[in-house]
């Protein structure tokens, strides 16, 4: 009897990280620039290996995927594998300044990229300045052989990257934006598959298409890759079935519009079940509360096209209703609808008690105007932000080496675990004196194998908005979220600790709160940010450090031969 429970034990933990039959694949992703012409303009934009979006990659869960990257472009780059929790090896994680300095020009480096749990879509993106606009691509995790999906296997399946386009230099875009302090431009198109569509000028040709055959159904596997924007998406007349989200599955979720944010993924389930007469376009357009000026109002299409013999059909494809740019109900509707399996064969592990509780006040905030003339941003300031109203400044070298070789005066340890003060975060009109951040390179140290619960409270400084927060390293189970001021004793009686959901982004509601629980099981270095890009460079970021824990498998993996130089 305890020789067959060792076995049954065995076998998990053989199935968990499965050492003999994972495979290990090389890919070599070439940095550079290449032309292409969108808008009716063409204008040269960074790349892997020419393409827009980037290459695809694909693995088996548990594989593990060795990328070399050679930088034959101008600048400098970095790429982070967006998902992927890269268990005691945050040397292959990829944001710049955090574990990393960036591959420059002429040089090159060796991701590894190490699959654990993660089974459904992830993607891959550059993760310094503003070069993930045009650098990026899908992750594809298969379920590994004799394993299958929770749901009946699709007869086809299609990536679909949303992205941002501008006209301009994106490098051009960011550098305005840093010297004025304002806002930077809104984007001239949203993109599906590196296309704007038939809505756009000079796009018809390009749009994308996706064919089906009548009765069929198939997977959808959507990166939103966007810069600046949440979007909400939908296909004519054809209900979606949310099946996956941020490398998980999810219990079905039926819907005629989803809201995806900026670094979310969505696992699709499209049941080709319509007149194949008609076309219909799939379409996406932004959620956002920017300034109504300063917003990219615009719609990408693509075209659903089932395979037929009729051969008159209709020309004008028809276009689904999509919610209201600013509509928060519909956005919070969709993104906490969603739920885990939970099932027999799908456990969750969600912590049910947490050793610590961090609750961070995220923040658009103001700073002074440093140019002799007045800054763009509101009454002539410079735009900021920050979590628990410190504003997150790069340091010169990396944290990790700092970490890794204790290296004083890089980084201090004290970012707070809860704000400073606390003020109504979501009220209508804000004091003055509260919108100017601390600056610092602040970050919280965790003890290995802590449960540890997030609440993110959104706050109306400025400006409220949603935001995509993320976490490297780890998935985290969201257990509850509300509108207004987060209430420590009346709030978590509300929690979800049956069927949480196990994201690695999250939108916080604008002027709400959402709280998430993790254990802190993977030692490392890990940035905790908001994916609205513009937030992440005014300072809407920290840093959580694991530290090792008892034995070699709870400690910090040492760093490969070559890491680049700062
Ligand atoms: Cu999508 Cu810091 O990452
Ligand atoms: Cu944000």
């Amino acid at each position: 009897m305890t020789s067959l429970l060792s076995l049954v034990v065995v076998a998990f933990f053989a199935l968990l990280f499965c050492p003999g039959w994972c495979e290990t694949y090389h890919h070599v992703f070439h940095v550079k620039e290449a032309s292409y012409t969108r808008l009716c303009r063409t204008k040269k934009i960074l790349t892997v290996n020419g393409q827009f979006p980037g290459p695809t990659l694909h693995a088996y869960r548990g594989d593990k995927l060795v990328v070399k990257v050679y930088n034959i472009a101008q600048e400098n780059v970095t790429l982070h594998w967006h998902g992927v929790k890269q268990p005691r090896n945050p040397w292959s994680d990829g944001p710049e300044s955090i574990t990393q300095c960036a591959i420059q020009p002429g040089s090159s480096f060796i991701y590894t990229i190490t699959f654990t749990d993660e089974e459904g879509t992830l993607w891959w993106h550059a993760h310094n300045d503003y070069t993930r606009a045009t650098v990026h691509g899908a992750i594809v995790v298969y379920p590994r052989h004799g394993t299958s999906y929770p749901f009946p296997k699709p007869s086809g399946e299609v990536v679909i990257v949303l992205g941002e386009w501008w006209n301009k230099d994106v490098n051009a875009v960011l550098e305005k934006a840093l010297e004025t302090g304002g806002e930077p431009n809104a984007s001239d198109s949203f993109t599906i598959n590196g296309q704007p569509g038939d809505l756009y000028p000079c796009s018809k040709p390009g749009t994308f298409r996706m064919l089906v055959e009548h009765g069929k159904t198939y997977l959808l596997r959507m990166v939103n890759a966007a810069m600046d924007d949440g979007l909400f998406f939908s296909i004519a007349d054809h209900l979606l079935t949310l099946v996956g989200s941020d490398g998980s599955y999810t219990k079905a979720l039926t819907t005629d519009y989803i809201l995806i944010s900026p670094g979310e993924t969505m696992d699709l389930l499209l049941n080709a079940n319509q007149s194949p007469r008609n076309l219909y376009y799939m379409a996406a357009r932004a959620f956002s509360y920017q300034p109504v000026n300063n917003i990219d109002n615009t719609t990408t299409t693509a075209i659903v096209q089932y395979k037929s013999h009729y051969t008159q059909r209709s020309t004008n494809p028809l276009l689904p209703t999509l919610p209201f740019y600013n509509d928060t109900e519909a956005a919070s509707k969709f993104s906490f609808s969603i739920r885990s399996p939970a099932g027999m064969h799908w456990p969750i592990n969600c912590p049910q008690r947490f050793d610590q509780r961090m609750i961070i006040a995220v923040a658009v905030n103001e700073l002074e105007c440093q140019l002799s003339g007045s800054c763009e941003g509101p009454n002539g300031t410079r735009l900021s932000s920050s979590l628990n109203n410190i504003s997150f400044v790069n340091p010169p070298i990396d944290i990790l080496e700092a970490y890794y070789k204790g290296i004083n005066g890089v980084f201090g340890t004290s970012f707070p675990s809860r704000p400073l003060h606390y003020y109504n975060f979501t009220a209508e009109y804000q004091p003055l004196e509260l919108l100017k951040p601390r600056l610092g390179t602040m970050v919280r140290v965790l003890e290995y194998g802590a449960t540890v619960e997030i609440v993110f409270q959104g706050t109306s400084l400025v400006r409220a908005e949603s935001h995509p927060m993320h976490l490297h390293g780890f998935s985290f189970y969201v257990v509850g979220w509300g509108f207004g001021n987060f209430n420590e004793e009346k709030d978590p009686l509300g929690y979800n600790l049956e069927d949480p959901p196990l994201k690695n982004t999250i939108g916080v509601p604008r002027n709400g709160w959402v709280a998430v629980r993790f254990t802190a099981n993977n030692p490392g270095v890990w940035l905790l940010h908001c994916h609205l890009e513009r937030h992440l460079i005014w300072g809407m970021a920290t840093v959580l450090i694991v530290k090792d824990g008892e034995g070699p498998e709870a400690k910090l993996l040492p760093p490969p031969p070559h890491m680049p130089p700062c």
